[in-house]
């Protein structure tokens, strides 16, 4: 009898950062021969027909042969609702799963001669409930660090050390996590920080933990050879897979639009800048930075006279009579297609807020990062950029933000010594990057690996 064929359920978690990668991995579950649906909350459906002339993401992938269905699924909110308050969050977390399971077992009954399984955001919180009624696998795919994966998974451990929820001011070494190097209590995620303790979104990360834990297969955007102990210490306890930096895999359809806002076209203005000279600065898609931070960046940027492309939101405030005095050595757009950018032999910095997504992509591109964190995940990736990998800098050593400070950071870190420096480590851990990727690389073995672990249990399950 011939085996049933894979078919990937994935709905996509409603954030630009998380949304790129996950259409990559749809991408490549498909290149393998399993049949993906792939599912977009209908408001981000909604924003993609906004900035794409095809209202499916897929067209290019679909046309080579990949086997991917696109489809929406409502949250039951208005388009226009503010999905930024914690009622939304609050039904996300608690209800959103009834309307997965409705629309999962729908999708089974549909096409019973497919074996069914869950692909989903690690921070989604239905999997389980969904996943234990219709008895299906479930991998789980994680967007950020190793480090940060590792770090949430053990927050009992932390616990146990008086290290979550952490005290705000401590400063104290994490020292005792099996395949974790030695770090201070000040790089921790803020979720897991006291004052944040109360927050929906410790709420969510910490449900969304209680869930990895059954997952059957967890999914990485990193590179092994980047965390090769914490990824270690990990798969001794569930079967993990480094399988990034997974926009950038070989062989996958040409790329298709995947962001939620229009991109102002910057290589003209690029063209016309020597090579290396030009500072890239954008703080990622979810977050801004406050009214007083933006000025001192927009005045640190001004006295530097080092040439810029900034992305800043359209209704960002920016000092007035800001535009006219940058005139030709700054380009401010509110949205741009970010690897191209990267990749433009103009840029020779990328300032940044360590958004994952952003830190992959300046290393794929070789591009040394000036960090100023915000939230998240960003000031632990902050300790891997700056004090592991040593391929960027900090902002700011202090808490706050000074124009001065930026004005001479940004200056040293564009010429002299320092770049060089950056650059040189720059160049290992690129190629590790692109190593990686490589049809004998590790990235591509793991998900060779991870494809023929799934197909076994998938078969065994099926009988
Ligand atoms: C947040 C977290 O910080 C991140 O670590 C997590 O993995 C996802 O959620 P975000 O703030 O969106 O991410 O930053 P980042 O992860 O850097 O993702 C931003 C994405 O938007 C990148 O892929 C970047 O290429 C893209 N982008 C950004 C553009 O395409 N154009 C822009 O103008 C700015």
């Amino acid at each position: 009898m011939r085996p049933r064929r894979g078919h990937a359920i994935m709905v996509a978690f409603p954030f630009q950062g998380h949304i790129t990668p996950y259409m990559n991995l749809a991408m490549k579950l498909a290149s393998k021969g399993i049949l993906v649906t792939f599912v977009h909350l209908e408001f981000i459906h909604h924003k993609l027909l906004s900035s794409l002339s095809e209202p499916d993401p897929f067209p290019l992938a679909q046309k080579s042969g990949l086997d991917i269905r696109y489809t929406t699924i409502s949250d039951g909110f208005p388009m226009d609702h503010n999905r930024d308050d914690d009622q939304y969050w609050e039904f996300m977390l608690l209800n959103f799963w009834i309307r997965v399971d409705e629309f999962v077992g729908k999708l089974i009954r549909s096409d019973p001669d497919l074996v069914p399984f869950l692909v989903t955001d690690t921070l989604f919180t239905w999997q389980t409930a969904v996943a234990e009624k219709h008895n299906l696998l479930r991998v789980s795919f994680w967007t950020e660090p190793a480090l940060v994966f590792s770090l949430t998974y053990h927050a009992q451990l932390l616990r146990e050390n008086g290290h979550y929820p952490c005290k705000d001011h401590v400063e104290e070494e994490i020292n005792y996590v099996e395949g974790v190097k030695s770090m201070n209590t000040k790089d921790l995620m803020p979720y897991l920080k006291e004052y944040r303790s109360r927050t929906l979104v410790h709420k969510v990360q910490m449900k969304a933990f209680d869930e990895v834990k059954k997952a059957d297969f967890i999914l990485h955007n990193t590179v092994y050879e980047l965390e090769s102990d914490t990824l270690s210490a990990l798969n001794k306890i569930q079967p993990n897979y480094a399988v990034g930096p997974i926009s950038f895999s070989r062989n996958l359809p040409p790329s298709v639009t995947r962001t939620l806002w229009s991109e102002s076209d910057c290589s003209v203005w690029l063209q016309s800048k020597p090579p290396g000279s030009v500072l890239y600065v954008s703080f990622g898609s979810s977050l801004q930075d406050s009214k007083q931070i933006v000025g001192e960046i927009a005045y640190g940027l001004l006295l530097s006279k080092v040439s810029f492309v900034w992305v800043v939101r359209e209704d960002a405030d920016l000092p007035s009579g800001f535009r006219d005095e940058i005139a030709e050595r700054g380009l401010v757009v509110p949205w741009c297609n970010q690897i191209k950018v990267l990749s433009d032999p103009a840029v020779g910095g990328f300032f940044t807020h360590c958004g994952w997504n952003s830190v992959l992509e300046s290393m794929w591109c070789g591009v040394p990062m000036i960090c100023h964190p915000l939230d998240y995940d960003q000031p632990t990736n902050r300790k891997l950029v700056v004090d592991d990998w040593k391929v960027g800098i900090n902002l700011c050593e202090g808490g706050c933000v000074e124009r001065e400070e930026v004005c001479e950071k940004m200056n040293r870190f564009m010429n002299g010594g320092v770049s060089e420096r950056l650059r040189k480590e720059m160049k290992t851990v690129r190629a590790k990057l692109h190593d990686a990727l490589e049809n004998d690389g590790s990235s591509e073995a793991n998900f060779e690996q991870f494809v023929k672990d799934l197909n076994a249990k998938l078969a065994s399950n099926a009988e």
